[in-house]
């Protein structure tokens, strides 16, 4: 009886996780990161910046549509876009977890004033880092759009339909026309 009613309480806290970015376009290195911070809570929130100032290369309706396409077969996983303060758009949506990607100690600095400042406006929100795969910690959407800029191959370091999408954005062609 007790173990009944102890499964059922842990089953009603549910764990929902933002992983919040620009992901401008999305990289191979994000995607391993969705799949392993999805096994970490009951629901994973993708949710791209919709912040132009940045300039963006791809709008927040491709950035997303690019996610979509590339995490459909995750079951726990959703896609979605904000602006304003992250801690305030995570508790509209009833998230306790940030999740943020860690490359080089380069990232850490950045990931720390984050993730403290974050703990300051909302401190029942917790951010959780993961390490990068290490077959992608020299990965980044900047140096994907730069390689293809420049004629080099970026085969597993982006998923396909962002490829793709790359080469008709930065060289006018399908990824099948090299
Ligand atoms: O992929 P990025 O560019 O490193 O992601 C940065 C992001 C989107 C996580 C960050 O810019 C952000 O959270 N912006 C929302 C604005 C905000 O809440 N700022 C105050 C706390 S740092």
């Amino acid at each position: 009886m007790e173990a009944i009613r102890f499964s059922a309480q842990v089953s009603a806290l549910s764990v929902i996780g933002i992983y919040p970015g620009t992901f401008d376009p999305l990289t191979s290195g994000h995607l391993d990161l969705i799949e392993r911070g999805s096994h970490l809570v009951d629901k994973l929130i993708v949710s791209v910046l919709a912040n132009e100032a940045k300039q963006p290369m791809f709008s927040v309706e491709e950035r997303t549509e690019m996610l979509r396409e590339s995490t459909s077969h995750f079951t726990n996983v959703e896609v979605d876009s904000f602006d304003g303060l992250l801690v305030e758009y995570a508790s509209a949506h009833g998230a306790t977890l940030l999740l943020r990607g860690i490359r080089a100690v380069s990232d850490y600095e950045y990931e720390l004033q984050m993730a403290l400042m974050n703990r300051r406006l909302n401190p029942k929100i917790e951010t959780v880092f993961l390490m990068a795969g290490e077959s992608y910690s020299f990965l980044s959407s900047r140096l994907v759009k730069e390689v293809i800029r420049l004629g080099g191959d970026v085969k597993d370091m982006v998923p396909p339909n962002v490829e793709e999408r790359l080469r008709a954005r930065l060289l006018g062609a399908t990824a099948g026309k090299r």
